[in-house]
């Protein structure tokens, strides 16, 4: 059976009807799944005329039913979403007050070490002078508190403004300290995402130079609106080398590029693993996948960081890597990738 990465080059040979641009390049393969009884591709097609879509969904189905090893094949063509100018517009994009920059860190698939690196990543760019903010916008899974350790009460200013925790040097916020389990499980869908922009706005920041996101997992409803209300200065998509993760790094791209909103680049993480005993680097996952994606896909690659127990160590007991362990070489990792963030929002400092 081929890989999905496979299937996606070979479709590469399918031209949208009448053009010389063929349909990947045009971002209409939404996804590959493959399993044991076949494949599944999911289209887009954003065209009225529903002749082009059947003739491009035929075309697809014949590519990959001719590759070795397929025994079926399926093709899904999605309805186009319908244009919301007028939602757009009603929403128009806002500022955060006195905030610099804001950088969204997303990731197509969950735990591939989004929070974690939303989390040194804040902290890289306090170390290199930055003032920092960091907001959980994951309320389902707020794994950011327990990682810089903030359990403490939030406090409101009489003005009814939240005021930030301070950890490490960098201003801290999430919902998820308002929000109880029970509760997050009740609110779901559009209404968590509209109270979490109120909160976002109404967060006593103070001067930032940057405000560091960590979206929730997905590249879905609730992280589209977050993109297209908060006015962003740009995206980071983590992934894993895994192929499946790779593919979920091409929805991160198309997702911010919908909305106007630069891609900074993309981190590969766990990328290879070191070995304590003998110190030489494994590469569990076949390499340079990130990297070849990124330029395929024209966004920068931000680099790779190692798969390392004091990451996840760090990450378990409130004490992250770059804050306790500055000297440590993926701590190292962590501050170029900060600094190459940097240089993309103020190339001139
Ligand atoms: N480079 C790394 N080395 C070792 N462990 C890591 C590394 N990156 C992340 N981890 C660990 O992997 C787990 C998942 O990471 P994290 O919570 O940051 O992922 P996530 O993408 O934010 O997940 P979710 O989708 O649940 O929000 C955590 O236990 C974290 O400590
Ligand atoms: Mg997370």
């Amino acid at each position: 059976m081929p890989s999905p990465n496979e299937i996606l080059s070979e479709l590469k040979k399918v031209k949208y009807p009448g053009f010389t641009r063929d349909i990947v390049s045009f971002g209409m393969v939404k996804d590959i799944e493959v399993a044991y009884a076949g494949v599944t591709v999911f289209l887009t097609v954003p065209s009225g005329n529903p002749e082009i879509a059947s003739k491009i969904a035929e075309d697809v189905r014949k590519m990959v039913a001719a590759m070795p090893g397929v025994p079926d094949v399926r093709v899904e063509v999605e309805e186009p979403a319908p244009a919301q100018p007028q939602a757009a517009a009603g929403h128009a994009r806002r500022e955060i007050p006195d905030v610099a920059h804001v950088v969204a860190v997303a990731s197509g698939k969950g735990g591939v070490g989004k929070s974690t690196v939303a989390v040194n990543l804040a902290l890289a760019m306090k170390e290199l002078g930055w003032r920092v903010g960091l907001m959980d916008a994951d309320v389902y899974g707020p794994s950011v508190a327990m990682m810089v350790g903030a359990e403490a009460p939030v406090k409101v200013t009489p003005e009814r403004k939240i005021v930030p925790l301070e950890r490490y040097g960098i201003r801290y916020v999430s919902m998820g300290l308002f929000v109880h389990d029970q509760q997050a499980v009740i609110w779901r869908g559009p209404m968590v995402t509209k109270l979490e922009l109120e909160f976002l706005f109404n967060v006593q920041w103070g001067e930032l130079d940057c405000l560091v996101l960590d979206l929730p997992p997905g590249t879905g409803d609730a992280q589209l609106t977050i993109t297209q209300r908060v006015k962003l200065d740009g995206g980071v998509i983590v992934t894993t080398p895994q192929e499946m993760a790779l593919l979920d790094v091409r929805r991160g791209v198309q997702m911010f590029q919908e909305v106007e909103v630069p891609v900074l680049g993309v981190v590969e993480n766990m990328s290879y693993y070191v070995c304590r005993k003998c110190g030489s680097r494994h590469q569990i996952f076949s390499h340079g996948g990130g990297e070849n994606l990124a330029r395929e896909l024209g966004v920068p690659f931000l680099g790779e960081l190692p798969l390392v127990r004091e990451v996840r160590e760090g990450g378990d007991q409130a004490l992250p890597l770059v804050a306790v362990n500055p000297s440590h070489p993926v701590s190292a990792a962590f501050k170029s990738l900060a600094a190459r963030v940097i240089e993309q929002l103020e190339p001139a400092r």
